[in-house]
This record gives C-alpha cells, sequence and structure tokens, in this order.
C-alpha cells in the first residue's frame, strides 16, 4: 500500500544533535502548552512570561493561535477536522523549536483531550509542560478582549468554542492556573515557577 511517505528517506543522525544548541544557549528547551478558552488569559500570560524569560536571558517564541491563523494556518477554520490540523502543525513546529534548544510557549484553545494528547504525543512527556488556562464562558464573555463573544451573541461566528463548539475539562494537566481566582502576578509567579522546574534554570 502507497503512503505519503513512500519515497521520503529521514535522516536524522547526521543532524547537528539537539544538546549542541542547547549548550549554546545555555538552556534547555521545553514547550508550555497554555489551553482554555478564548478570553481566558493565555496570550497575556504567554506574552508576559516570554519577556520575563527573555529578560532573564532565556530564547523564548510564542506561538499563539490568532498568529499562526494569519499565517502558516490561515487555510484553516474552526470545525473539529480544521482545529485538528491546527493542533498538528503547531505540535509539530513546537517540536522543530524545542529541538532547538528554545522555549516555546504554545497558546491554543485546544479544546478537547484528544487534541491534547496529539500535542503531547507529538513533542513528548518530557519536553512538554500542560498548562489549563482556566476561567469560566462566563468570565470570558464579560472580558471580551477582541469583542467576539459579542459577535457570537449577535450570531456572527459560528463553531465558536464554548457555545456551538465544545470544550472538554482537561482530563489531565500538569499546572492549572485559574486567571479568575488569582491576579496577573500570581499567574505568572505560578508558570514562571513551574517552567524554572521543567527547563531546570538556575532559580534566582
Ligand atoms: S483551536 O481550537 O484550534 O485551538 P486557536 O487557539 O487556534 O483554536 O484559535 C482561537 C482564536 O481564534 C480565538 O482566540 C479567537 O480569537 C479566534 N476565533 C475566531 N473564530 C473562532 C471560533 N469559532 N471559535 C474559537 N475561536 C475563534
Amino acid at each position: 500500500m502507497s503512503s505519503n511517505l513512500d519515497h521520503i528517506y529521514p535522516v536524522f543522525d547526521k543532524m547537528l544533535p539537539r544538546e549542541a544548541k542547547e549548550s549554546l544557549l545555555s538552556q534547555r528547551g521545553v514547550v508550555v502548552w497554555m489551553y482554555g478558552l478564548s478570553g481566558s488569559g493565555k496570550s497575556t500570560l504567554a506574552n508576559l512570561l516570554e519577556r520575563r524569560l527573555h529578560g532573564d536571558g532565556r530564547l523564548v517564541k510564542v506561538l499563539d493561535g490568532d498568529n499562526i491563523r494569519s499565517g502558516l494556518n490561515q487555510n484553516l477554520g474552526f470545525s473539529d477536522g480544521d482545529r485538528f490540523e491546527n493542533i498538528r502543525r503547531v505540535s509539530e513546529v513546537a517540536k522543530l523549536f524545542v529541538e532547538s534548544g528554545i522555549i516555546t510557549i504554545a497558546s491554543f484553545i485546544t479544546p478537547t483531550n484528544e487534541l491534547r494528547k496529539l500535542a503531547r504525543e507529538t513533542i513528548g512527556d518530557d519536553d512538554l509542560l500542560e498548562v489549563y488556562i482556566k476561567a469560566s464562558y462566563e468570565t470570558c464573555a464579560a472580558r471580551d478582549p477582541k469583542g467576539l463573544y459579542a459577535k457570537v451573541n449577535a450570531g456572527e461566528v459560528k463553531q465558536f468554542t464554548g457555545k456551538d463548539s465544545g470544550f472538554e475539562e482537561p482530563d489531565r494537566a500538569d499546572l492549572i492556573i485559574d486567571t479568575e481566582a488569582n491576579s496577573e502576578d500570581e499567574c505568572l509567579a505560578q508558570l514562571l515557577a513551574a517552567v524554572t522546574g521543567k527547563a531546570r534554570l538556575p532559580t534566582s
């Protein structure tokens, strides 16, 4: 039976090893995968975390749903199949970054446990910190940073997560950040502590 992998000859053993890049950067690559509803605080925390780690001399890259969907994934919408393809591609991209020793912050709704498992299996447990950014639909709708929830209420957005497209509570997470119960500073401190441990960064 033929497949897309027929006549493809991946060569990994001749590539400069990941350790050489990590040693150059004096850091260990790790993916911080943040998932949660639109408006839960993922992008805000991803950007705060990136700036903080950058300030400490770390090389960090944020991959964010809206940004990636305006470029690499601009041919994808919000059907279950397109969300799967979105997460599949982004997981592969995150893996490429982490293999370059980069601290990679992925910020995607990732609405189902199946999609979270896909990311985990692609990236691997050792390199992944799974973080649920928790806030209720009502809170996200009240914050409405992009005016999207107002559009949803006006019937202008279809397949919206938490409304007419599902969002599953996680069946596992390395860390749960409750952005309703904690201040921005508290959320950032919790994230930093977890990343410092996972990436084995020196504590100051
Ligand atoms: S995911 O479900 O495939 O993980 P992703 O994180 O990439 O979603 O994109 C979500 C972002 O797209 C939201 O933050 C929001 O700004 C925008 N968006 C536009 N339409 C929708 C929709 N129908 N459902 C959810 N988010 C949407």
